[in-house]
């Protein structure tokens, strides 16, 4: 009877369950989503879109409609496209978006992001917006899924289907569509020269190799997981494009290893987080890149001292090189450089890897947690 064994490791790609694989696919997930995006001048061509490019010349405003960790993803798109393209984008839990009356009109560009396509409060946001005259335009993981068909554009991400109920390769698929979508504004409106998009593309293709150095120290976040399991809270902390990668961090933990646990921007944290600290509260933090925007990373290696000082336990996620956080950080898992605003496809990996990890040594089903769905198609 070893048959039905077999099939179900094969499925699992030698895994032991199909969130460790879905984690493991990620650098293909990522690759497959650029695949084919630019023509042999290397300007990005998004035929797929569906939608007149003159029309996306005159959008005024994005709106980035979504639920779960999907709309974690699209606060790293929010930070990228105001960025690269100068117009100004809104992210909403699409629940919450039907219902507050909000402003839109012919020059607004809904963005849904959505796995399965089929999440209901995400369709009838999009629905909503449809009917006051929006332009909608679907990121989607599932071909001929209803919110796709049902919006005027489309950009899928290929990272392959997915069957753990927490989501993790198409988190990262999304995020590198929102950029290519960001890029793609960015050229047709003029907004950056050809050679900083060529540049950001280069970086974008660079990234599943790292993704995979990443996965392939895995055993040291494994390892803290091991001895963290029955911390009763864990938080997250993290700044800029940063700052949704940590709220990522913790609805992985609360998602599969049931364990109270929040993501906070950093720079919130002198107004109300710091007073949950005390001694030997777990404080995951997303430290920013050292070459990125200004003062951030001294910032938040400034309120590691702080957490710390009054006993927190320190885990940073850092750039490679960084050596300010070492003093103050009880261990320190370091991802490969890129450019700031590409970090999350690194930086999300380890918390990914500690969730899953965590989970396991607790006994849980890691692909089936307790009371989620993997598409909720109620409302
Ligand atoms: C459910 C899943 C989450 C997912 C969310 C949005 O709650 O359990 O993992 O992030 O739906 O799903 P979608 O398919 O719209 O991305």
């Amino acid at each position: 009877f070893s048959v039905n064994w077999d099939a179900a490791a094969a499925e699992k790609g030698g895994f032991g369950t199909f969130m460790e694989k879905e984690i493991h696919d990620q650098p293909k997930a990522v690759e497959d989503t650029l695949l084919g995006r630019t023509d042999a001048s290397g300007r990005l061509v998004l035929d797929e879109l569906r939608i007149d490019p003159e029309e996306l010349k005159n959008i005024s405003k994005i709106i980035v409609l979504a639920c779960g960790t999907s709309a974690y993803a699209g606060m790293v798109a929010k930070y990228a496209i105001e960025h690269w393209v100068r117009v100004p984008v809104e992210v909403e839990l699409s629940h919450e978006f039907r219902y507050r009356d909000p402003i839109i009109d012919d020059s607004t560009l809904i963005v849904s992001l959505s796995q399965s396509g089929e999440t209901m409060d995400t369709l009838m946001a999009v629905r909503y917006a449809k009917e006051q005259g929006a332009r909608t335009l679907a990121i989607c993981n599932t071909n001929g899924s209803t919110i796709p068909r049902e919006s005027d554009a489309v950009l899928y991400t290929h990272a392959g289907p997915e069957i753990a109920v927490a989501s993790t390769k198409a988190f990262l698929a999304q995020i590198t569509a929102s950029y290519l979508l960001g890029l793609y504004m960015a050229q047709l409106r003029g907004k950056l020269f050809q050679g900083e998009i060529d540049d950001i593309l280069a970086d974008l293709h660079k990234i599943p190799g790292k993704i995979q150095e990443v996965l392939d120290g895995g055993e040291q976040i494994r390892e803290l997981a091991r001895e963290m399991a029955q911390a009763p809270s864990v938080l997250f902390l993290g700044r800029h494009v940063g700052y949704p990668v940590a709220m990522e961090g913790a609805l992985k933990l609360k998602e599969i290893a049931y364990i109270h646990a929040e993501g906070f921007a950093a720079g919130e944290l002198k107004h109300g987080p710091i007073a949950l600290i005390d001694q030997g509260q777990p404080v995951f933090v997303v430290v920013p890149s050292p070459h990125g925007r200004d003062s951030l990373h001294a910032k938040v290696v400034s309120n590691i001292q702080e957490v710390r000082a009054r006993g927190a336990k320190t885990i940073t996620v850092a750039e490679a090189g960084d050596a300010d956080v070492v003093d103050y950080s009880e261990q320190v898992f370091y991802v490969p450089e890129t450019q700031p605003l590409l970090m999350p496809l690194l930086t999300t990996v380890p918390l990914q890897i500690f969730a899953c990890a965590l989970a396991a040594e607790k006994g849980y089903d890691v692909d089936q947690p307790r009371n989620l769905a993997k598409s909720v198609t109620v409302e």
